[in-house]
């Protein structure tokens, strides 16, 4: 039988996200698992979900865009369908594009191979360039809809300043269909955009998320997840084992 006290501890550190469950509340941050040995390394961590590096509809090598490094989504498909195949844990798709097609084109491609949520990646300077989703209402929708289109849940990922105001960007957002945002963990970024939200959308926090105690208060603050980038490069995949018994151990706590 089941200890209800360990049930009730695994509940709080478990989470659901536009209606995905995620055994652990906190996962990687795109970029942190960049290539394949990474992203299967992690498989061996506690986790939540795998959240892939950004991927583009083409090879991407521009030299101002470091950060979008990558090889063109194809050559990802493999290593989500295989993942999928041996892992329950959630498969996020992180995706850029230089036009709202791109980024319907990927989502529909990674719901394909099995990724089970699909994170728009709009805090990219390249993205903000090319498609400045931020710029026009109507670009943002029709990119919202375009990623919704492909039926999986899906998160856009805001820049860590966000140019517009948050009551209209989430009422786009969610009349588009897309449920969640990855925002920063300042008080401008994920607590306004929650106190601001005209209805319910789902955030999870990605920024600075090095402790237990952090990714606690982000929860209490309303956030449903968190992801991890310099925690994870600095002490590598067992830095979700750690957070984890933090988090235990705060839940112990009296
Ligand atoms: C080298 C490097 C590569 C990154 N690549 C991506 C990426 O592909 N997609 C993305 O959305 N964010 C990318 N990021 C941003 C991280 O996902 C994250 O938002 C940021 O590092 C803040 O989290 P942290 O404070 O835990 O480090 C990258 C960051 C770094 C340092």
């Amino acid at each position: 039988m089941s200890d209800p006290l360990e049930t009730a501890r695994e509940t709080a550190l478990s989470t659901v996200v536009t209606g995905v469950r995620f055994p652990f509340c906190a996962m990687n941050a795109a970029g942190s698992a960049a290539s394949a040995e990474e992203v299967r390394a992690l498989r061996r961590s506690r986790t939540g979900a795998f959240v892939l590096k950004t991927v583009t509809v083409h090879p991407f090598v521009h030299p101002g865009f470091r950060a979008l490094h990558n090889p063109g989504f194809d050559k990802l498909l493999p290593l989500v369908r295989d993942l999928a195949a041996v892992d329950e844990r959630p498969i996020v798709a992180s995706i850029a594009g230089a036009t709202v097609e791109e980024f319907g084109l990927l989502a529909k491609a990674f719901a394909d191979a099995g990724a089970a949520v699909i994170e728009a990646n709009l805090a990219d300077p390249w993205v903000a360039a090319m498609l400045a989703p931020f710029e026009s209402e109507a670009v943002m929708r029709e990119l919202g809809k375009r990623i919704a289109a492909s039926g999986r849940p899906c998160w856009v990922k805001l820049p860590e300043r966000v140019p517009v105001a948050y009551s209209p960007l989430v009422t786009v957002l969610l009349d588009a269909g897309v449920g969640g945002v990855v925002a920063h963990p300042e008080f401008h970024g994920f607590e306004k955009l929650l106190l601001e939200a005209p209805a319910p959308i789902d955030v999870v926090v990605c920024g600075g998320m090095t402790t237990g105690f952090e990714i606690a208060t982000a929860m209490r603050k309303g956030a449903k997840a968190v992801q991890v980038d310099t925690a994870l490069r600095a002490e590598g995949p067992g830095v979700f084992a750690r957070l984890e018994r933090e988090m235990r151990r705060l839940g112990d706590q009296p």
